[in-house]
């Protein structure tokens, strides 16, 4: 089928190249040139599993091609998905300029019936929203349904995700269109669920705020097992043999963080606020989280017995592992923090280090984790990366100034760098 995205970020790109991969012919389409640019070369400019690979041999293949011409995608293409930025605006509601300006490109370019999809996380009323904005700026009539169809993809496993979906959601008021997306994701094997527009929009809020706020409750059970003296790894692993709990997202830390979850928590409070509901819950869940990255800056200031002129080693700055994504990264709150404090920063991330760099003007960056341990009073482990784990602990022993380890992850081997000589703290153990 003809598909186009609109959009190559992190959903858009895994959209449009799985979706060829499927066998689908896909224009994917964005304003950024330099972006397409490289894209056309088979450049991925973010980095995710299998992506690359998918992206080659869909080029060659002839099923995915890039372009910055959204009408030119738009009017080749039965099927149009919007998978543009919705970030957060001064009062925490999601910015919808994007794709109201996306809307009114494809308005300009309908020819011939076409099903628009929102794939972008937007408020509640946002389908409708966007069916109005392509009324009113559609230069001469033609048929179009606007579907709204939230991603559940994880950076990190999102070509995984999209080809192994939990769940598929679409949300439509037309038995056409809904007909139609169901013949379009025929290839993946997934529950599907038809609902109309604003449960579907609500589901992808609902979902997200849910994780957040078992992240949230984790981490403040965390802080009440530091109290107490439990641990906080036991007692998740207790917890979740219950099927009704599940293992999933009960790791203590340093908060949530990443593009959607903290913009997606805050757009649910707008929601809530300008629909007369006290969402006091997600307030507090918030609160925690923001609460929690302080927690970590503070350890770290402890360890190193303040702040003021001292070395800290920082490793990883992405806002998860097997990603080189740093939007609102609890790591780059902690480094930012920690600078701010008057400590010189060192880091090192496997992949996001040129990110890092524009965001983290007061930080240092280090090639390999080992120079950024050397001369340091504290190793802070920020990001969870695999590597971390098995690194030469002895040969940071000799490097760092005095052996301190703050694992804001919990996930190293406590007794293993106990033995080999050093301090270690983690969160709520
Ligand atoms: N990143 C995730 O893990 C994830 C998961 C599920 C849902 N979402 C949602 O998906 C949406 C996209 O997220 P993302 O992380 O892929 O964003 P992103 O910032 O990585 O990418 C957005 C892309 O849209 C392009 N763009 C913006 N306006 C445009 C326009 N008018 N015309 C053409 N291109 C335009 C930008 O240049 C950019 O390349 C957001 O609403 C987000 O909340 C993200």
């Amino acid at each position: 089928m003809d598909c186009c995205v609109i959009g190559t970020g992190y959903v858009g790109l895994v959209t449009g190249a799985c979706l060829a991969e499927l066998g689908n012919h896909v224009i994917a389409a964005d304003m950024d040139e330099q972006k397409i640019q490289s894209l056309s070369a088979g450049h991925i400019p973010i980095y995710e599993a299998e992506l690359e690979a998918i992206v080659e041999r869909n080029l060659k293949n002839g099923n995915l091609t890039f372009t910055t011409e959204v009408h030119e995608a738009v009017s080749e293409s039965e099927f149009v998905f919007i998978t543009v930025g919705t970030p957060s605006d001064a009062e925490g509601r999601a910015d919808l300029t994007n794709v109201d300006n996306v809307a009114r490109d494809i308005a300009r370019a309908l020819d011939g019936y076409t099903v628009i999809i929102n794939k972008s996380t937007v408020p509640v009323g946002s389908t409708k929203r966007v069916q109005r904005i392509i009324e009113e700026s559609m230069p001469q009539y033609h048929e179009f349904d606007v579907v709204s169809n939230p991603e559940f993809l994880r950076e990190g496993t999102a070509v995984f995700d999209f080809m192994n979906p939990s769940r598929i959601v679409i949300g439509s008021d037309s038995q056409k269109a809904a007909m139609r997306m169901t013949e379009l994701y025929h290839g993946l094997n997934a529950p599907l669920l038809v609902t109309d527009p604003v449960s579907a929009e609500m589901i992808k809020y609902a979902s997200n705020v849910f994780l957040a706020t078992k992240v949230s409750y984790t981490n403040a059970v965390a802080n009440l097992c530091e109290a107490v003296g439990a641990d906080i790894r036991e007692v998740t692993l207790g917890m979740g043999y219950d099927e009704r709990i599940g293992f999933e997202f009960l790791k203590a830390g340093p908060g949530f963080g990443g593009s959607c979850f903290p913009k997606d928590c805050r757009a649910l409070l707008a929601i809530a606020r300008e629909n007369g509901y006290d969402f006091e819950l997600l307030e507090g869940v918030l609160k925690v989280n923001l609460e929690q990255h302080e927690k970590m800056v503070e350890k770290v200031a402890r360890a190193a017995e303040g702040l003021e002129g001292r070395r800290i080693c920082a490793l990883g700055v992405a806002f998860k592992a097997n990603t080189d994504d740093i939007r609102e990264s609890p790591a780059v709150y902690v480094i930012k923090r920690l600078v701010e404090r008057g400590a010189s920063v060192m880091v090192y991330d496997p992949q996001a280090i040129q990110n890092a760099r524009v965001e983290l003007p007061g930080a240092t960056f280090a090639s390999d984790p080992y120079e950024a341990a050397e001369g340091a009073v504290v190793l802070a482990l920020l990001t969870e990366w695999d590597e971390f784990k098995w690194l030469d602990y002895e040969r940071i022993l000799g490097l760092m100034e005095t052996p301190y380890v703050v694992d804001t992850r919990n996930c190293l081997d406590p007794a293993m760098l106990r033995k080999l000589g050093f301090t270690y703290e983690g969160v709520g153990r």
